[in-house]
């Protein structure tokens, strides 16, 4: 198993690109941050690399100190699991002058090591990458060009991948594949450099326009009189792929005076609400279906669990929920008129987009919600509705949960009938509201473990809630359905538990509140969050000195769910900070799992 990792390489008549590749890590390090590394080749074409355990400003030090000089070059920022995080084991990985970077897995690794080892290679990883490097040079041994060692040794990998690759005795060439992980190209403005690399965002302020490649293509980058690039299709020929404007923004990719991503990305969300309503145009007729069934994974998952309630009430056509991971390994069986929605903020992750595949293969009928509509999920997708969060560089996904929920609400309920003034002051209020979620942070830090517990719409919110405290903060938290809580969890209360109770004044709000009296009787705390229009239905509650209690302004009940999700997003980032936690590169995680 691997997770996506980051990829930048650069050809250019200049002679400064390690520059450039460290600019580049440093924005794709929200895809990995274990270890980092680059390999280039020096005034003499002698290929040199650097490589260091941590974070991308580690690297950076140790390139600033070796004065690097270099016209060719590749990056990478790695996320392990195969193999430790050791410099070792990361990238680039180098033989007879070959270098490599490689995104995804090679499946058959294991056989092509053991006949390299047989053809007298020795390993220095414990890298399926390592590899690569080797086999393209032992095909270069054989009196094979770069170019044709590289194209046989790609067709001898099974898996998916993006690789890149440089070669000291062809110093103006640079190479990539692609199958199964994103990878684009592009030439910068001033037509001196040229660039491969896994995603736009690594582009970002050094290209203007940029090609996707597809799926088993191979890019050929070259520097001759002028630099160029051609791509070959998955047959070899030379094929010509849509050339799109780098959407990418600097402003999208920096923090913009904010001290994290994560907490600027929080602060956009009303502004991702309210362009996400008026940019959305998709006739999706959801009513039009016997059944729709909605496939993801982690936080987008939970944004189908939310539209479960909301499409059933309103559309009054039944809803399945599905895990990604788990539905692709059953035998699913398919339900005639339905709609499959897959959702997904890159648009990349492995087991969404295979499950999508299996329905597809079925004959069925499939709808990306994606951020990203150059993605894998969304190229492959029958019908896409695209959420405009801009680009989420947090690991702990926050805007584009919202922009996933009020799509969803839009695509059920309809435009006309969504009342986006509402919603964005709703999210503002809690964006600009005297909540002192620092102060609250505090009280929750130490629990020995969390729960998170809603009915209704709050539920699928208190079980976002409870994935961001897990992943920013790494306290065990659990986010449960208020009424079920007393069927086994509630064993676990005690006075080192907090329970955080999402009860805004709703039809629920009653049920929710004496579920929180059965906690309070087992001596855990809790912190209410409710709405003002609750007050004088507490009945004391708020004076209980095991309870603390967050009031939210009143709005439409349809509209709870949105001032919920900042406030959970608000408390999660308070808590880790308050741990002293990285919260955009919270451990062991990566952005997004383009590898099972
Ligand atoms: O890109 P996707 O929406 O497909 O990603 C799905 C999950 O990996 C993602 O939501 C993950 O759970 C986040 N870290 C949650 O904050």
């Amino acid at each position: 198993m691997l997770l996506v990792c980051g990829i930048i390489s650069a050809l250019s008549y200049r002679n400064d690109i390690s520059n450039d590749l460290i600019s580049a890590l440093e924005r794709l390090e929200y895809r990995g941050y274990d270890s980092a590394g680059i390999a280039y080749l020096d005034n003499g074409n002698e290929l040199k690399r650097i490589r260091t355990v941590g974070k991308v400003q580690q690297l950076k030090e140790a390139v600033e100190k070796a004065n690097v000089k270099s016209h060719i070059g590749i990056g990478h920022t790695r996320w392990a699991t195969h193999g430790k995080v050791t410099e070792f084991n990361a990238h680039p990985h180098v033989t007879d002058g070959v270098a490599v970077v490689h995104n995804g897995i090679i499946e058959n690794y294991q056989d092509l090591r053991k006949r390299l080892i047989s053809e007298g290679y020795t390993f220095e990883s414990e890298t399926d990458t390592e590899v690569i490097a080797k086999l393209v040079a032992s095909h270069i041994k054989t009196g094979k060009t770069f170019l044709d060692a590289f194209k046989c040794a790609i067709a001898e990998f099974t898996g998916t991948f993006a690789i890149v690759a440089i070669y000291e005795k062809e110093p103006s060439l640079l190479l990539g594949a692609k199958r199964g992980s994103p990878m684009a190209v592009g030439i910068s403005p001033d037509k001196q450099s040229a660039y491969i690399a896994s995603d736009a965002v690594a582009l970002s302020t050094l290209v203007d326009e940029l090609v996707y490649l597809e799926e088993g293509d191979i890019v050929v980058v070259k520097k001759d009189a002028q630099l160029s690039y051609e791509i070959f299709d998955a047959s070899g020929s030379c094929t010509n792929r849509q050339v799109v404007q780098n959407k990418v923004s600097l402003n999208d990719v920096t923090k913009n005076g904010y001290e994290t991503f994560m907490l600027k990305e929080i602060f956009e969300e009303a502004a991702v609400a309210r362009r996400t309503y008026e940019r959305f145009n998709y006739d999706t007729e959801v009513a039009k279906y016997d059944n729709i069934s909605i496939i993801a994974c982690g936080t987008s998952y939970y944004a189908g669990v939310l539209s479960k309630y909301w499409i059933e009430e309103i559309a009054k056509v039944h809803v399945d929920v599905e895990i990604a991971s788990e539905f692709r390994y059953r035998k699913p069986v398919m339900r005639k008129n339905s709609l499959y929605i897959f959702i997904s903020q890159s648009g990349e992750t492995i087991d969404t987009l295979c499950a999508m595949r299996l329905v597809k293969e079925a004959g069925m009928k499939t709808l990306a919600l994606v951020n990203v509509d150059t993605s894998s999920i969304a190229r492959e997708a029958d019908y896409i509705v695209k959420i405009e969060a801009g680009v989420e560089v947090g690991v702990a996904s926050t805007k584009a949960f919202v922009a996933q929920t009020l799509s969803l609400l839009i695509m059920c309920a309809g435009k006309s009938a969504v009342h986006i003034d509402d919603i964005e002051h709703s999210i503002n209020s809690i964006l600009n509201g005297n909540y002192d979620f620092a102060g609250l942070a505090n009280k929750l830090k130490d629990s020995r473990c969390l729960f998170y517990i809603g009915r209704g719409t709050s539920y699928p919110i208190a079980l976002e809630g409870a994935l961001k405290i897990k992943e920013l903060s790494y306290i065990s938290a659990e986010g449960y359905p208020s009424g079920e809580i007393k069927h086994g969890p509630i064993a676990i209360i005690d006075e080192n538990v907090y329970t955080i109770a999402l009860a805004p004044f709703d039809q629920y709000f009653e049920k929710t509140v004496s579920n929180t009296q059965e906690i309070l009787a087992r001596n855990g705390k809790v912190l209410l969050i409710t709405t003002e229009d609750a007050r004088a239905s507490l009945h004391g509650l708020d004076e209980n000195a095991n309870v603390e209690c967050v009031f939210l302004p009143k709005c439409e009940t349809l509209y709870y769910p949105f001032a919920l999700t900042t406030t959970i997003h608000l408390l999660a980032y308070h808590t880790a900070k308050a741990k002293g936690y990285d919260v955009d590169k919270p451990r062991n995680l990566a952005k997004s799992v383009t590898v099972e």
